[in-house]
């Protein structure tokens, strides 16, 4: 069975709730009917619930950029799946790289934010992708082993149904470096060897792996032509209704 791509947009920490109503009123018209591909918009915490309102009946899903492993409790500043799933919320990112530079993220709490995500329901795109000093240094297989299989960690195939894949090259985030198609496809074919080994060859052939990294208008056909690519995680570009269109119809 080919894998539908999917194409996320993460908005980071931009776009106001009234921002979101305009980003979706002249984004649904650009890809209305628009069914080749699954597309996501994943704004911060605070506009969620009008991007919800905003792409409900359309082919728009809308997800988090982060979730708890707890379903509630005196964890501030955090959102639960229970919360997500409450407001219609459907899918989610887990493990973001700025998530793991910024925020003490480590290749544990990823796996129980992962979990839980998982065990929620929720399509989750777990993120992981080397720093440029591990590339230069010949460690980017080592490194995506080591953040899949602590990130699958205890998760078993049935659970991980929802399972989507992000590969972040960290060196190409926001940067306008984007890794070749032809990089990026080795790395996902790393990751798909890993998911095979942790899920069984069934599953990892229906893995859906994303690239992100300076995802544009420009480049979003070659990357998306690769046969190991399975859709775009993408930053900047996705903020325009225009560009993300764009993107989105590559
Ligand atoms: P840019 O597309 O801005 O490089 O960001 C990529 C990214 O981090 C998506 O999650």
């Amino acid at each position: 069975m080919p894998r539908k791509k999917l194409i996320a947009a993460n908005w980071k920490m931009y776009k106001t709730p009234d921002q979101t109503r305009d980003f979706f009123r002249d984004f649904l018209p650009l890809v209305s009917g628009h069914t080749r591909d699954e597309i996501v918009v994943c704004p911060p915490d605070i506009d969620l619930a009008t991007a919800h309102g905003s792409a409900k009946g359309s082919n728009v899903a809308i997800g988090a950029q982060n979730v708890h492993w707890k379903p509630e409790g005196a964890f501030t500043g955090e959102t639960s799946a229970a919360m997500l799933l409450a407001l219609g919320i459907t899918h989610v990112i887990v493990g973001h790289s700025e998530r793991r530079q910024y925020f003490g993220e480590t290749d544990d709490t990823v796996n129980m934010r992962l979990k839980a995500a998982l065990e929620a329901g929720l399509t989750s795109i777990c993120c992981v992708g080397e720093v440029l000093e591990e590339r230069e240094s010949g460690l980017t297989d080592d490194v995506l082993r080591r953040q899949c299989v602590r990130a699958f960690h205890t998760i078993s195939a049935k659970k991980a149904a929802k399972l989507v894949v992000a590969y972040e090259p960290v060196w190409a985030i926001g940067t306008g470096k984007t890794a070749t198609p032809e990089l990026a496809a080795e790395a996902h074919a790393v990751i798909r060897r890993e998911a095979a080994e942790v899920f069984g060859d069934e599953f990892a052939s229906g893995l859906r792996i994303l690239y992100g990294g300076s995802v544009k208008p420009e480049n979003a056909s070659s990357l998306m032509s690769q046969e190991e690519i399975d859709g775009a995680l993408v930053g900047g570009a996705s903020l325009d209704p225009k560009s993300f269109a764009a993107i989105v119809k590559y």
